[in-house]
């Protein structure tokens, strides 16, 4: 029937592109079934907090739900939601929250009141969640809010008298209203390109932030040390011995410590130079190479709290420089 061999090849190739389709459409394999509208609805139950959607037909009054609470949840939360031993209270609280040890519970934390029903329904009792009707529900839920003051103690709720309630904290959130968060951090675009004319300067690391320890603490330790040190680390450390030159040790004390040691310093809080050492100038930098050395390689006492942060790389460089004579070249 094909006239050539390249003609069946094409109608094969056709025939698993087809395949391929089905298999997209989620038929190939041949076992499984579509889940019925009625399994969609036992699995799909989370209720909309703001706005109640989802919340399902059904009522309870609270006199209904303190019977149930009593034999379904007192054991562990105790009679009055006041939690029993280490389980959660889930009434009281209100007025805590600033202070050291706030106490939060339904009534004094959540923003939602139809987040309880989605929370007790999915959830609880602990020992058998998705076990309450909806209407057992509502009654645990106008009980709970009736113990919180939140609802009186004669309330029945339903679908549309819960998602009415307003909750006391409510307002605490800031996101109070979906898709208008108010803090004020949070609608900057993030530069992802381009974002620097200029070279990158790395102003910090992890050793002068005193998080990482430096190599030489590490040192005898062994192994860590050695493994960073590659033959190129070491080749770099060993010339840097011999070549620091003037200019850098200029550009780190420049760069670290004549925002205050100036003339004039550019560091708020500072109107002259501390104790009248200025490290402006190339001249006044060699002059002061002993001081330098006292106070920002030997003791570090210098930048003034790190404020600068000098690294321990750049503590090392000027140290170098002091051995090797402080020359101004
Ligand atoms: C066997 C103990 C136990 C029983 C019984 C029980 N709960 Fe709970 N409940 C817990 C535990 C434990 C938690 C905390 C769960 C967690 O944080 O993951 C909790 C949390 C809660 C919370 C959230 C508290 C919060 O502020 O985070 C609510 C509301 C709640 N339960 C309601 C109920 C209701 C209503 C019943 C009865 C229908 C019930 N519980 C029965 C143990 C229990
Ligand atoms: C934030 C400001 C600030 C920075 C930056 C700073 N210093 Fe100081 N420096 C001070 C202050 C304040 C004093 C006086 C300290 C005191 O009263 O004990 C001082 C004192 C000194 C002294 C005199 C210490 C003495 O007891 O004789 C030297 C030397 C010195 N700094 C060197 C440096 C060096 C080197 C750097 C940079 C590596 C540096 N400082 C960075 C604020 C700063």
């Amino acid at each position: 029937m094909y006239k050539s061999i390249s003609a069946l090849a094409l109608t094969l190739a056709a025939a698993l592109v087809a395949g391929g389709a089905v298999a997209d459409a989620g038929q190939r394999y041949g076992f499984g079934q579509p889940a019925t509208p009625a399994e969609v609805r036992g699995w799909n139950i989370d209720v909309n907090g703001l706005t109640g959607a989802g919340l399902p037909p059904g009522q309870g009054s609270v006199a209904e739900g303190q019977k149930i609470f009593e034999t379904k949840c007192s054991a562990c939360h105790g009679d009055f939601g006041e939690g029993a031993g280490r389980y959660p209270a889930l009434a009281g609280g209100q007025g805590t929250l600033t202070a050291s040890r706030p106490l939060k519970t339904v009534g004094s934390y959540w923003p939602y009141a139809p987040t309880l029903f989605d929370y007790v329904r999915r959830a609880m009792p602990f020992p058998a969640p998705q076990s309450l009707t909806n209407d057992q529900v509502y009654a645990v839920v106008a009980y709970v809010l009736s113990l919180n003051n939140i609802v009186p103690g004669n309330a029945s709720l339903d679908a549309r008298s819960l998602a009415a309630v307003k909750m006391p904290n409510r307002d605490n959130f800031l996101a109070s209203t979906w898709g208008h968060d108010t803090r004020p951090d949070l609608h900057t675009v993030a530069c992802m390109k381009h974002c620097t004319s200029g070279p990158v300067e790395v102003i910090s690391d992890l050793v002068s932030l005193h998080v990482t320890p430096p190599e030489t603490e590490v040192g005898d330790a062994g192994s860590m040390v050695e493994l960073q040190a590659t033959p190129e680390h070491a080749k770099a450390g060993s010339a840097a011995a011999t070549t620091v030159s003037f200019s850098q040790v200029q550009r780190i004390i420049l760069q670290r410590c004549a925002a205050c040691h100036a003339q004039k310093p550019t560091q708020p809080g500072f109107a002259s130079a501390p104790m009248g050492v200025m490290l402006d100038t190339p001249a006044r930098i060699a002059a002061a190479a002993r001081q330098i050395d006292q106070q920002a390689v030997q003791s570090q006492a210098m930048p003034l709290g790190n404020i600068t942060h000098m690294t321990s790389q750049e503590r090392k460089i000027v140290g170098e420089w002091i051995a090797a004579g402080a020359k101004m070249k």
